[in-house]
């Protein structure tokens, strides 16, 4: 595995199995009565968000702490940030404090990447999100909840996501949730397809290994996951789409939609939801919909990835027996 994780791409079938099932070994952990393993003691993360978050942030320091590492959080808003200091003086300060790794999630595309080649910090860096870019431990989270959900079997461990049908709906061109997705996806074998309003499909989406349709309909019927993506206002300077609720017609989850779905399939959201606008509160509410499940899923996954970037390279839970019984 490579020393920092900024995209997807970066992974290997080999590394992103490696996480999944140390994912899978670490949450067997979560129903023990005391959470915490001993792993990471005396390791510092910092988690670095430049941009709102609510799962994916708390879901780090989670994790973390989990691990028993020490965690700091800085936030953009109220730091030297709003007074206009750069991320590489940011970044010093974090060096200065000793980071061994530094979650970041920004704004701009690319920051992750900048702050992993410039020398300004020592530490491993993992990106929480980056602009319309990537955000890789959402896809390995969404790729553990298919895994245990699709998987045929009691067990999801050790099983893959060859030749299973992933639709991903919506704002794929703002969404780095999809770009992660479609190349972790593609890794492990699954068959992705896009589906939005051709305003909404980023350019040069042919080089994707994934397929693209404007039909939600012609796929629902034969798909063994729908993820479906948050309409990204924040993001939007034009009018993408006529109006919302021509795009919750063509494009949003309803509950007669999701019964044209495989009895199988899950539905799932990375979350903020727009209950209303992509999915309906009955499709969001629905046992088929794995929301939630993805959020506690995320806190497993993320143990994994800082467990194997800050140099675990046995079994986690086999460490921590070792490093319990000194
Ligand atoms: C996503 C994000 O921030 O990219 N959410 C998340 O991390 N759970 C998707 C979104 O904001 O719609």
């Amino acid at each position: 595995m490579k020393r920092h994780l900024i995209s997807a791409a970066d992974l290997s079938r080999d590394d992103a199995v490696l996480i999944l099932d140390t994912a899978e070994e670490l949450a067997r952990l979560a129903d023990r009565p005391i959470k915490k393993l001993p792993t990471l003691r005396g390791r510092t993360v910092v988690n670095l968000f430049f941009e709102d978050s609510t799962r994916t942030r708390i879901s780090f320091e989670a994790a973390a702490k989990r691990l028993s590492a020490d965690v700091i959080n800085f936030s953009a808003k109220g730091s030297s940030v709003s007074k206009g200091e750069s991320l590489k003086d940011t970044a010093l300060t974090l060096e200065a404090m000793g980071a061994d790794a530094v979650v970041i999630r920004h704004h701009a595309s690319g920051a992750p990447h900048r702050l992993a080649t410039s020398g300004w910090i020592n530490g491993a860096v993992v990106n929480a999100g980056d602009g319309t870019h990537e955000h890789p431990t959402q896809a390995l989270l969404d790729a553990f909840t298919m895994r245990r959900r699709l998987a045929s079997g009691a067990s999801g461990a050790g099983q893959d996501l060859a030749g299973r049908r992933i639709t991903i709906v919506g704002d794929v061109l703002h969404s780095r949730v999809a770009r992660s997705n479609v190349h972790l996806l593609s890794t492990l074998g699954a068959e992705v397809t896009l589906v939005a309003p051709p305003t909404l499909v980023p350019f040069g989406v042919e080089s994707w290994p994934c397929e693209v349709s404007y039909d939600l309909d012609a796929v629902v019927g034969k798909t063994d996951a729908v993820m479906m993506l948050r309409v990204q206002r924040e993001r939007m300077n034009a009018a993408f789409f006529p109006t919302e609720r021509e795009y919750a017609r063509r494009y949003g989850l309803d509950g007669d939609r999701m019964a044209r779905m495989p009895e199988h399939a899950i539905v799932m959201h990375p979350g903020p939801m727009n209950r209303g606008m992509e999915i309906t509160a009955e499709v969001a509410d629905s046992d088929r919909c794995t929301a939630v499940e993805q959020v506690a899923n995320g806190v497993s996954i993320r143990m994994a990835v800082l467990y194997l970037l800050l140099g675990g390279n046995e079994s986690a839970v086999a460490a921590a027996r070792t490093e319990e019984s000194k």
